[in-house]
């Protein structure tokens, strides 16, 4: 194909277009995307693509490794390329949100490379790294603008940013956006944009109740469904494996002296977990770097990139790494404990097996965790194979310094009920309760992102309005904000 020609189309025998130019996308837009190695459209990209490009407001469910930030990425582009350059100052043309702010650097990474060539201007209002410079991008007016929703609400209200002529919104997973950690400050910025404006929501899982929410932001959408929600990946082989907490460090070690285990992500429920789980392996040889929410952003960015580039092995992630992280390549995927929401075990199993690749997915699995794996098989829709059971081992010899270290380790991490709205602990069953029942529309712990519910200030944030904040933030939020909710 000649890629050195604008006016070359990709054409079928009979000369039709055929791959993105048959969806709609053309000139410097079709010629970055081909060369950015994307030749042939995913089936969300061909279901999606064409209604956004005629205006619609999408509904799009595919699952993990699908080829969803394409989908949503070069209809927006495409529209906007065709507007010229004419830009008010401190306004974005498209608002893409995201629950972290590794996702959103990695959506705004994507989008220069599918738009290289193109002049499209981006930035990135994220929360954990100075404000100066966002502001500064932002004030001539940026095509794109991709954030995480504390440091864009936080922009708004202080004037540095204005929405009203904001005419594309993605919501990236818009099941987490619009879960209750992210909810109100998502519904916040949906009405400070355009009137007019366009739509678009995508995810490898909707649980009912947030779909209906959905309904709220997305003005007679296409419902695009490449697989029911929840699928997972064919190309990821899951199995269990039957362990007791205090054996779970020991087995994980001698599975990760397998070499064939090549790149491997290793989630814990919770952030005490994660480091605990590293500083054994770090002691056991292996080479790993963590990333969790108490970590400043600089340590979490590294840890991110340094296992992209491959100088480490293993990543121990808390959930703030299951959504939308693409590393290609990563082998296995190994679940040191049951996270609390099913949703979750879709996102970080959806690690591995991405673009058609093999993966590997196992889950280390306590019998008090037994009703938080039969709540994920139910909304897979699949059994997990047992593969090993070390359930009758005996425990392995006690380590003189884990007495101190339980002695530190509260019952329930606050990364995780934190966020409860009425107060609860999940004590003993309290996990099985929100991940099964979900009573009252309750949709369990907090999600794990950039701006826990409870943290929110809901009493000077009425939804629907910025107020201005008049005063320091300091004293707002009762002095230096900790590094789990920075905006
Ligand atoms: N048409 C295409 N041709 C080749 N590669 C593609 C194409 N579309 C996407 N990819 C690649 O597939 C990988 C997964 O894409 P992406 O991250 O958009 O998936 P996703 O559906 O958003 O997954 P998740 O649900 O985990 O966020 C990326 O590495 C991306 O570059
Ligand atoms: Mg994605």
């Amino acid at each position: 194909m000649n890629l050195t020609n604008e006016n070359t189309l990709p054409n079928n025998d009979a000369g039709e277009l055929s791959g993105f130019a048959a969806l709609g996308i053309g000139g410097a837009l079709l010629k970055a995307t081909l060369a950015a190695g994307f030749t042939e459209p995913k089936p969300i990209q061909v279901q999606a693509i064409p209604p956004q490009l005629e205006g619609r407001d999408i509904f799009g469910i595919a699952q993990t490794g699908s080829g969803k930030t394409a989908a949503f990425a070069l209809p927006i582009l495409s529209k906007i390329i065709g507007l010229g350059t004419k830009r008010r100052p401190k306004t974005a043309r498209a608002l893409i949100l995201a629950p972290t702010r590794e996702l959103a650097v990695q959506i705004e990474d994507t989008i220069k490379l599918l738009a290289k060539g193109a002049h499209i201007s981006t930035a990135l209002v994220l929360g954990g790294v100075s404000r100066f410079s966002q502001v500064k991008k932002i004030a001539p007016g940026v095509d794109i603008l991709i954030a995480t929703p504390g440091r864009l609400t936080d922009l708004v209200r202080e004037g540095d940013l204005i929405l009203a002529d904001t005419k594309w919104l993605v919501l990236d997973e818009g099941d987490r956006m619009l879960d209750m950690g992210f909810i109100n400050d998502v519904k916040r910025i949906a009405k400070a944009t355009a009137p007019d404006r366009q739509t678009a929501l995508f995810s490898a899982t909707m649980p009912d109740e947030i779909a209906e929410l959905a309904k709220g932001l997305l003005k007679d959408p296409v419902r695009v469904e490449v697989s029911p929600q929840s699928t997972t990946a064919a190309e990821i082989v899951q199995s269990v494996v039957l362990a007791r907490t205090r054996q779970k460090r020991q087995v994980l070690s001698k599975m990760l002296a397998d070499e064939a285990m090549r790149t491997v992500i290793v989630f814990s429920r919770t952030k005490h977990g994660a480091d605990r789980v590293t500083k054994d392996l770090v002691r056991d040889g292996f080479e790993a770097a963590v990333i969790h929410g108490n970590k400043s952003q600089n340590a979490r960015q590294k840890a991110l990139n340094d296992f992209r580039d491959g100088s480490v092995r293993i990543l121990v992630a808390t959930d703030i790494a299951a959504r939308g992280i693409d590393v290609p390549g990563i082998s296995h995927v190994v679940n040191f404990d049951l996270p609390d929401e099913a949703e979750s075990y879709v996102h970080r199993i959806g690690r591995t097996g991405r673009n058609g690749r093999d993966g590997i997915a196992i889950t280390l699995c306590d019998p008090s965790e037994n009703a938080k794996l039969r709540q994920v098989e139910r909304i897979i829709r699949m059994k997990l194979p047992v593969i090993a059971d070390h359930l009758g081992s005996p425990d392995p010899q006690r380590d003189p310094r884990e007495k101190t270290e339980r002695h530190f380790e509260p019952a329930n991490d606050r990364e995780h009920h934190g966020g409860r709205r009425d107060g609860r602990r999940p004590g003993n069953g309290g996990g099985k309760k929100h991940i099964a029942g979900k009573p009252n529309g309750e949709r369990g712990p907090k999600p794990q992102g950039e701006r826990p519910a409870a943290a929110q200030p809901n009493s000077e944030r009425k939804p629907g309005s910025f107020k201005r904040f008049k005063g320091n933030n300091k004293r707002r939020f009762g002095g230096k904000r900790p590094a789990n909710r920075a905006a």
